[in-house]
C-alpha cells in the first residue's frame, strides 16, 4: 500500500487503486456524515464500491434518497472501471443506507446514533466526520451555540463519543475528521467567545476556529485512545475552494468559488484524500496525521498544542454529557 504515486489531482479511483491491498472491505462498516452533497457523496461511493457497508447521514429522508442515487451511480462506475475493483468481480450488491440527524441539534445527534446502533449493532470500522458548514451569517444552533462550532465541532464530538465504543470494538478503529487549511488562520482558540461568538463576528474566523477544533479533536482522540486501545485518527484538508455546496450561504462565496473553479480540484479529487485517510495502514499514515493532497503535512503550530486540545475536550464533554450513554461518558471522562 502506498500513497507516494498520489498527488493533488488524484481521484478516488486512483486512491482505491493505490490502496488495493486493503480491499475488499467486505466485512467493514463505515459511517460518513454529510453525504447528501459534495465531498461526502464521492467518499461514501468510493468506500461502498470497495465493498464496505456504508451508512451516511442526511438531514431528511428526501435528501438521502437523492444522495443514494448519486452514491450508487458513482460506486457502480468505480466498480466497473478501477482495475483493482474490476478484479474483485463479481461484486456483491452495494450496501448503502442512511440515518437522519442534524448536527446542529444535540438531541437529534443522539436520536440519530440510537437509530444507527439499533440497526447496526456491530462494530464500526471507520467513522468519517465529513459534514460541515462554511461562511454562515451569525446563527445559533438549537442548543444555543454558534453554528460553525455547533455543526463542525460539537455535534461531531457528541456523535464520535457515542460511537466510540463501537469504533474501539472494530478491527480497523479509524476516525477521520474533515478539517481544512483554514485551521491555520486562528493563532489560538478564544475560549472566552468560543460558544456564541457574539463579539465582532466574522464568518471566516468562526469557520477557521471550528476547523482548528476538528484537528484538536482528532489529536486528543489519538492521545487518549491510540496506545491503550489501538484507535487511529487522521485530519484532512480536502483541497482549496472545491466547487461543492459549501459556498451556498452567500452569493459572494458562490461567486468567488465559481471564479476559482477552473483552478481547483474536482469533487472526486477532493474526496481522494479522505479515502486515503480511511484506508491507509498506520505504517503509511501514522495516527494523528494531517493530510493534504493524500500526503502527511504539518498542521499549524497552534494545532500541535496539547493544552487547548485538552481544554476543548473537557469543555465539549461538559456541553454534551447529558446526551452521553454511561459507557460513552466513562470513556470520554478518563
Ligand atoms: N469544499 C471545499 O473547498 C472544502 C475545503 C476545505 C474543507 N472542506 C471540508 O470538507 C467537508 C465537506 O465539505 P463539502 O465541500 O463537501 O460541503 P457541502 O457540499 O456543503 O456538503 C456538506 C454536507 O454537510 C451536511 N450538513 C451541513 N449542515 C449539517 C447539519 N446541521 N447537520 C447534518 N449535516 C449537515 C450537508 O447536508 P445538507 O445537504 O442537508 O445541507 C452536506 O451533506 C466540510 O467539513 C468542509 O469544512 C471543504
Amino acid at each position: 500500500m502506498s500513497n507516494q504515486q498520489l498527488s493533488s489531482r488524484s481521484t478516488c479511483a486512483q486512491a482505491l487503486e493505490a490502496f488495493g491491498s486493503a480491499l475488499p472491505l467486505t466485512s467493514s462498516r463505515v459511517l460518513v456524515t454529510g453525504a447528501t452533497a459534495g465531498i461526502g457523496i464521492d467518499t461514501a461511493a468510493a468506500l461502498a464500491a470497495a465493498g464496505a457497508a456504508v451508512t451516511f447521514t442526511a438531514r431528511s429522508d428526501a435528501s438521502a434518497a437523492a444522495a443514494l442515487e448519486q452514491i450508487t451511480a458513482i460506486a457502480t462506475q468505480l466498480q466497473a472501471t478501477v482495475p483493482k475493483l474490476v478484479a474483485l468481480a463479481p461484486h456483491s450488491p452495494l450496501k448503502i443506507d442512511h440515518v437522519v440527524l442534524d448536527l446542529g441539534s444535540l438531541a437529534s445527534v443522539k436520536a440519530g446514533v440510537e437509530a444507527f446502533t439499533s440497526k447496526h449493532p456491530e462494530p464500526l470500522d471507520i467513522l468519517i466526520n465529513n459534514a460541515g458548514v462554511f461562511g454562515m451569517p451569525h446563527t445559533l444552533s438549537k442548543d444555543g451555540y454558534e453554528m460553525h462550532f455547533a455543526v463542525n465541532h460539537l455535534g461531531h464530538f457528541l456523535l464520535t463519543s457515542l460511537l466510540l465504543p463501537a469504533v474501539l470494538a472494530s478491527k480497523h478503529k479509524r476516525i477521520v475528521n474533515l478539517s481544512s487549511v483554514s485551521h491555520t488562520t486562528p493563532s489560538t482558540l478564544n475560549f472566552d467567545d468560543l460558544l456564541k461568538r457574539e463579539r465582532s463576528y466574522l464568518a471566516l474566523h468562526a469557520y477557521g476556529n471550528s476547523k482548528l477544533c476538528n484537528v484538536y479533536h482528532a489529536n486528543e482522540l489519538h492521545r487518549r485512545f491510540h496506545d491503550a486501545q489501538g484507535l487511529s485518527t487522521v485530519s484532512v484538508h480536502p483541497g482549496d475552494m472545491i466547487s461543492t455546496s459549501i459556498s451556498r450561504q452567500r452569493l459572494l462565496w458562490r461567486f468567488v468559488f465559481f471564479l476559482a473553479s477552473p483552478f481547483t480540484k474536482s469533487v472526486t479529487q477532493g474526496a481522494s484524500t479522505t479515502v486515503v485517510a480511511a484506508l491507509a495502514s498506520e505504517s503509511v499514515i501514522p495516527s494523528s496525521s494531517y493530510l493534504i493532497d493524500c500526503k502527511v503535512t504539518p498542521t499549524s503550530a497552534a494545532a500541535r498544542l496539547q493544552e487547548p486540545a485538552v481544554r476543548l475536550w473537557d469543555l465539549s464533554v461538559e456541553l454534551v454529557k447529558q446526551y452521553l450513554t454511561p459507557e460513552a461518558l466513562a470513556l470520554v471522562s478518563n
